[in-house]
């Protein structure tokens, strides 16, 4: 196992009826902006609630940050916290509220322009405190560091981490997804899964702990996703993925390992070029990564075959195979496609993912840093 530091300090409050709670989380004399998205929350009542526990304390609103949130859009609500002199910020929504809502907290203090946090990895040196009530399980941004955003007028969509944006608390009430689409359940299970394939299927560092974790959250999602498509009401089967999502990418599975990321870096192009749902974009590259790369990760796809899909017949190539197809199968049954073509994107989008990159400074994605641009174009090649 690799050296680590862990630390994660995000309060959670789990279960239904939990958002009466956060008003002990948020300091009495706090002056709160109440951040949101489309307008989910106000026809499932999760807004009602949020209202109704900080009826009388001093409270702004921002609603309309965009899935995938916009820089053009956060900044907006930037120039309300600065206004207002706004010292507590509460998400309501999304991973994209939330994301949207730690770009907030961090670029209100910063000096300069704050695309530079994602752009030029600028340090964050102070944020604005925030709490969150998770609607949708999916990003474990309720418990992790990160966010990522979109510059709407470049088509960018970069990502920041800072221990300064752990939000304060988050709830996590499994009866807030009742009310999700099937396309953002199915989102969900893919984005949570894909996860933890991330921080698991690389190479062996003898770390069985982590090991098993990451397949004790595979499993379960396997097992309880589907459940939530068969009756959308089944709180049990909210709430475990609820929490695998959580735990996908809370840091904890990620410890002491090696971990890869290539799938989500070249699926956050897809996003900003075509207007992807993130999910859907891993649902295409993941397949693809395992297979072109199946050489580097080959223990541990066996390990996967075996554990996770209960493969253990036939040839080593042959259970990988196998392990990828089913992988696929997976995705495909919970409702997310995998293929480019199946949201009418063509190869022509390879040569303009490959120059964002080098633009970029491309520096080689993957566990083995050597996801170079020729592995990237052989992976969306295969994505078709
Ligand atoms: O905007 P509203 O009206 O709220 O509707 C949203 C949105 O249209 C809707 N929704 C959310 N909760 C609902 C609901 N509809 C009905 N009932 C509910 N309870 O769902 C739609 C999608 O929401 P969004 O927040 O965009 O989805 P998700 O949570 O999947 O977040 C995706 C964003 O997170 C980023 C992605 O790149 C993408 O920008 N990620 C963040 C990560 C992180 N912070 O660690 C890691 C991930 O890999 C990912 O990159
Ligand atoms: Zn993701």
């Amino acid at each position: 196992m690799e050296n680590f530091v862990f630390y994660n300090p995000v309060k959670i409050l789990f279960g239904k009826g939990q958002i009466a709670k956060i008003a002990a989380e948020i300091p009495a004399d706090a002056r709160i902006l109440v951040t949101y998205g489309g307008g989910s929350i106000k026809t499932n009542g999760v807004y009602d609630q949020v209202k109704l526990v900080l009826a009388g304390r001093n409270v702004t609103e921002f609603g309309g940050i965009e899935p995938n949130p916009h820089l053009e859009t956060l900044l907006k609500a930037v120039e309300v916290v600065r206004k207002e002199g706004i010292d507590f910020l509460l998400a309501v929504g999304g991973g994209s509220v939330l994301d949207g809502t730690k770009f907030i907290a961090a670029a209100v203090p910063f000096v300069g322009d704050p695309w530079d946090i994602l752009a030029k990895q600028a340090s964050v040196t102070a944020a604005v405190p925030f709490g969150a009530v998770l609607t949708l399980p999916a990003t474990g941004s309720e418990m992790n560091t990160n966010s990522v955003v979109t510059k709407w007028e470049t088509q960018e969509k970069l990502y920041f981490s800072s221990p300064l944006v752990f939000p304060r608390f988050s709830v996590l009430d499994p009866e807030t997804t009742f009310s999700l689409p099937p396309r953002q359940i199915s989102n969900g299970i893919v984005d949570a899964y894909t996860h933890v394939m991330e921080q698991y299927l690389t190479y062996p560092v003898n770390a069985p702990l982590q090991d098993r974790m990451a397949e004790s959250i595979l499993k379960t999602l396997i097992e309880e996703g589907p459940k939530t498509f068969a009756n959308p009401q089944d709180y049990d089967a909210r709430a475990n993925i609820m929490w695998c999502a959580t735990m996908a990418l809370n840091g904890l599975i990620g410890v002491g390992v090696p971990q890869d990321w290539a799938t989500h870096m070249i699926g956050h192009e897809l996003t900003a070029l075509h207007g992807l749902d993130h999910a859907q974009t891993l649902a295409i590259v993941l397949p693809s990564t395992l297979t072109i790369r199946r050489d580097r990760k080959w223990q541990k796809l066996l390990q996967y075959a075996e554990r996770v899909w209960g493969i253990v017949d036939g040839s080593e190539e042959t259970r990988i195979t196998d392990a990828i197809a089913q992988t696929r199968n997976f995705f495909e049954s919970v409702g997310v496609r995998t293929r480019l073509a199946d949201y009418g994107v063509g190869l022509d989008t390879i040569p303009v993912i490959i120059d964002r990159f080098e633009k970029r400074g491309f520096v080689a994605l993957g566990e083995h840093q050597d996801v170079n641009p020729e592995v990237v174009e052989k992976i969306l090649a295969l994505s078709l």
